[in-house]
This record gives C-alpha cells, structure tokens and sequence, in this order.
C-alpha cells in the first residue's frame, strides 16, 4: 500500500515521540512492504512563534493532500500563563478539526494487565475494563456562538440534526463491531440539546436493533466510569461532555502515556496521542513513546491493515510485560528505559517477530 502521511509534531515531547511513531512505522513499512511518504508540517506554539499562526495554511494543506495525519501534541505554558495572549496554541488544534471536518472522536480506554496497578482505582474494578468513547468535535459550546463583556459571557452548545445524527452512527456502528452496547450520554434533564440528541437516538435504534442501548446522564456516567468501568462497551456523547469524560477514562489504564486515538469525519483523519505536550519532560528522553506508537497502530487499522496493527500491539504488550518502561510505569528497582529505548525495543521486536 502507499500512504502519504503528514506529520505534525507540534510542541514539548512533541517531536520525541513523533520519532518514535516514525520509527515504528517504518518498521511496519518495511516488514509488509508499504510504501510511506512524509511530509512534515508545522503547528501549535512553535508555528505561532515561526509564522504567527498555529495552524498555518501549508500546513493545513499538507493535511489536506496526505492519507492521514500522525499528529503528537501542542501547547506552551508561555500561553496558559498569559490569559491576554490573542493566538494560543490550543487554536491550531481546534481550527485542523474543524477545517479537516474532524467530527468523531474515538477515545479508546484500554487496560493493560501488567499495569493494572497502576490505576487509581482499585484491580479488579481495572482489569479487564476496555471501552470506547466517542466524542463529538466540532461542535457544541467549543463552537456556538460565543460572547464576553465585564459583566456578561456565554458560549452556545448548539447541534443541529446532521451533526447529531453523523456522530450517532458512528456510535452505533462502533457497538455493532464490539460488545453490541451503547450508552447515550448526554444531560437531557437539563438541556435542550441533550434532549434533541436522545430524541434522535431514540429514532434511530430500530436501526440497529442487535445494539443494546443506554441512556445515562453525564453526572452519573462520570461516576460509573470510576465505579464499574467494565459496565462500558461503547459510548457516545457531545464535544465538551467527551472532553472531560476521556480526561477521566485515561487515567484508569494507569499512565496518560497510553492511550492513542483517532479523529475522523470529513477529510484526512488524524491519529494521535490523548495526552497533551508535557513541556517539562521536553528534551529529557523520560516520555512515554506508547500513546504515539498506538496511533500509529489504530492508523493502520483505520486502512484496514489488520496484521500491521495487531504487530504493533503485540510488541507494545510485550515491551511492558518484559518491563521495557518509562520511569513512570516502571516497577520499583526496575531499569529505567528513555522514550527511545523503549521506542528502539519495539522496533526490534517488530523486526523480528
Ligand atoms: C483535548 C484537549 C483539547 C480539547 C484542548 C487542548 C483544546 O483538551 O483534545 O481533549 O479541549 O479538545
Ligand atoms: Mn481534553
């Protein structure tokens, strides 16, 4: 196969991981013989120091012309010190969703046995728990209409019925492909849109009939989360609800380092780490290549490169299972491996496996 990927490593670990990423695709690449073209493009923080800009026109293009973007973090404390600041870095990343027409976001929640630990919470609540959130992206309050004076501010969480309606599918097909469950999320006890979105759900499950369906109010799902986790198979829910429900679910695998995801909808997907740019591990080789590296894998299975993905997986697994780690999910007197090392690990095992 030939894809055209464009790379975008933004800020802090950014570019650290991204080279892990790189080094596994090429790795892939080169074992099932697909053919990878790069194209780098700049965004977030040091776009805006470069070209005032933190999501610039070449870069939006370089997105537009690629199969999918392998995207790792942005943002600066130089910016979220400064509350006057006009362009922030967090900008790029919501201009590429909503220009890409990014619309779904899928948010996997996956436990690892080995680090089960780990969690916050409690073993046997942890093991074993694997679900999959759904979050609508561009749209709700991040993107209705918006207003601040001294005295008076709103933002709009506005849906329309085609939004409404793209993002369930995409949830219902989810349930179909795994466990056949799907809860709805939403606050529709309170808001006029939560009460259009499970209208249309409501609609919509004659559709899908072999898709058992829930209906939970966002307050009792943020705590089922952390309660029984394994209740979840998948779920779907609105942009600013998802934003906080996977902040949540990320930390129940043990490490934000993790856990991948992918953005897709109109255009180019996006595939990229859920954490964020951690600006004070930057340079330090102590980040956790994993989330970069599992992006790559779901960007393969998005192409339907099942084999490809499944490697990856497999030498992610056995890097932890043979203690191949971060200092962050390292075992007490076990050897500290950099983001490279771990990164160099998988690569090996991928060559020889
Ligand atoms: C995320 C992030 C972004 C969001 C920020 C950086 C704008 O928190 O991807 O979850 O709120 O969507
Ligand atoms: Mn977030």
């Amino acid at each position: 196969m030939k894809l055209k990927i464009a790379v975008l490593s933004g800020d802090g670990i950014g570019p650290e991981i991204m080279e892990q990423g790189v080094k596994i695709m090429n790795a892939i690449a080169e074992k099932f013989d697909h053919q990878v073209e790069y194209n780098e493009a700049i965004c977030g923080a040091h776009a805006i120091d470069e070209v005032g800009d933190p999501f610039p026109e070449a870069t939006f293009k370089a997105c537009k012309d690629a199969d999918a973007v392998l995207f790792a973090a942005v943002g600066d404390p130089k910016f979220d010190n400064d509350p006057t600041a006009k362009v922030r870095p967090e900008q790029g990343l919501l201009a590429m969703r909503k220009k890409l027409g990014l619309f779904a976001n899928i948010r996997p929640v996956q436990t690892f046995k080995c680090l089960v630990h780990k969690s916050p919470l409690k073993d046997e609540l942890v093991d074993g728990a694997d679900f999959i959130c759904i979050r609508e992206l561009t749209g709700g309050m991040y993107f209705g209409e918006k207003y601040q004076d001294n005295d008076k501010a709103y933002d709009t969480d506005l849906y329309t019925r085609p939004e409404i309606v793209r993002i369930l599918k995409v949830g219902f097909e989810y349930a179909r492909k795994r466990n056949h469950h799907l809860t709805v999320v939403d606050k529709a006890n309170v808001l006029a849109s939560s009460r259009l979105w499970r209208q249309i759900a409501k609609e919509m499950e004659p559709q899908y009939s072999d898709v058992n369906v829930d209906y939970m109010f966002v307050d009792n799902a943020s705590m089922r989360m952390i309660s029984e986790p394994k209740f979840f198979d998948v779920m779907v829910t609105e942009n600013t609800f998802g934003d906080i429900l996977t902040d949540e679910g990320s930390c129940i695998s043990g490490s934000m380092g993790l856990l991948p995801s992918a953005s897709t909808g109109e255009s180019t997907p996006v595939f990229e780490p859920v954490h964020g740019s951690w600006p004070q591990a930057k340079g330090q080789n102590i980040a956790n290549p994993i989330a970069q590296i599992l992006s790559v894998a779901m960007m393969l299975e998005y192409f339907d490169l099942k084999e490809e993905g499944a490697l990856i997986r497999k030498a992610v697994n056995a890097s932890l299972d043979e203690n191949v780690r971060t200092p962050e999910i390292q075992i007490e007197g076990g050897a500290k491996y950099g983001t490279r090392e771990v990164g160099s690990w998988i690569e090996n095992y991928i060559k020889n496996n």
